[in-house]
């Protein structure tokens, strides 16, 4: 099962118990939902999930509350429509705990993980039509190396790009233990603690998924369903994501910058939320010890206004 992250400091954050209607865009295996719906009788909750096996996961787990919940397989890329159509406008909260969990990590066949070897799938959504095979056997080097600078911060991107291409002439690259081994052996090597390939699997992941295109569009649609003192929770684990939770947030709160000419202006859109906070929380480390996934999470909170 997937543990979930800073459940208890979201839940404190939010005064959960205030709150009656929820959504949680990143179902996931409903850790986060069942915090939720233990701590505030009462609430009605939207689950969204682009993984039918995931949302399946959770909808099992859920079982107690079945009906205060409803299910819907979908990108939150969609919330709004989702959300409208199944009455959840004016939301108290909206959660996104975003990328991958423990369940799809684990499972060999989804192919995200250059632990163990699978095919070279990576979709969440698996009615999308590109696979992960497909970006590393198709795209042409500079697509390559572009993904892997710009979405895997992968220094060696032009030496893996090249090993890529190289190789897949010889026989398409279709299994995550080929993959790993190629972008190993371009590193030379294993030389920290971190796998040489966790930078190329997140470039890729982060392509077949379009993750931060998402991203982008779900949390637009999160404020538009948020009444004015809902809240939005982002809960992210790399910096490009945190970086746009952030930017977005700041963007929306909106603020008067002082100019050099003298007098100020004012950045920003119309403001449209409060932030709660304006360094990320944290995991404390005790959950850190407990589970390592928790160590590179942040949560950014804001209220609409
Ligand atoms: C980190 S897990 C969420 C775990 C969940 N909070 C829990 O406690 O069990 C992320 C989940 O979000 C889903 N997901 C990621 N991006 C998504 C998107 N754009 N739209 C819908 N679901 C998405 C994944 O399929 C995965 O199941």
């Amino acid at each position: 099962m997937h543990r979930p992250v800073m459940l208890q400091e979201l839940l404190n954050e939010l005064n959960v118990e205030t709150r009656k209607v929820f959504i949680d865009g990143t179902a996931g295996h409903g850790g986060h939902a069942r915090g939720i719906l233990e701590r505030s009788p009462g609430v009605r909750m939207l689950l969204v999930d682009q993984d039918d096996d995931a949302l399946e996961i959770a909808r099992v787990a859920l079982q107690p509350w079945a009906s205060q919940c409803v299910f819907v397989r979908s990108n939150f890329a969609e919330l709004e429509r989702v959300a409208h159509e199944h009455g959840f406008k004016d939301a108290d909260a909206v959660l996104l705990d975003l990328g991958v969990s423990s369940g799809q990590l684990d499972q060999p066949e989804r192919g995200f993980s250059f632990m163990s070897d699978g095919p070279l799938d990576m979709r969440m959504d698996r009615r999308a039509a590109r696979t992960a095979a497909d970006v590393v056997n198709t795209f042409d080097r500079s697509e390559l190396v572009e993904i892997m600078r710009s979405l895997g911060e992968e220094r060696a991107a032009g030496r893996v790009a090249s090993a890529i291409v190289r190789e897949r002439e010889k026989e398409p690259i279709e299994t995550t233990g080929r993959l790993a081994d190629i972008v190993a052996r371009a590193k030379g090597g294993r030389r920290s603690r971190i796998h040489p390939a966790t930078q190329a699997f997140q470039a890729i992941r982060m392509t077949v998924n379009r993750e931060l295109e998402s991203l982008e569009s779900g949390l637009d649609a999160s404020l538009n369903v948020l009444k004015p003192g809902g809240v939005i929770s982002i809960i992210s684990f790399h910096s490009l994501e945190d970086r746009m939770a952030k930017h977005f947030l700041r963007d929306h709160e909106g603020r008067w910058e002082s100019q050099p000419e003298g007098g100020r202006t004012w950045r920003g859109a119309t403001p449209a939320v409060r932030r709660l906070n304006r360094r990320p929380l944290r995991a404390a480390e005790e959950e850190v010890a407990d589970n390592p996934r928790a160590r590179s999470a942040k949560l950014r909170m804001a209220e609409r206004i």
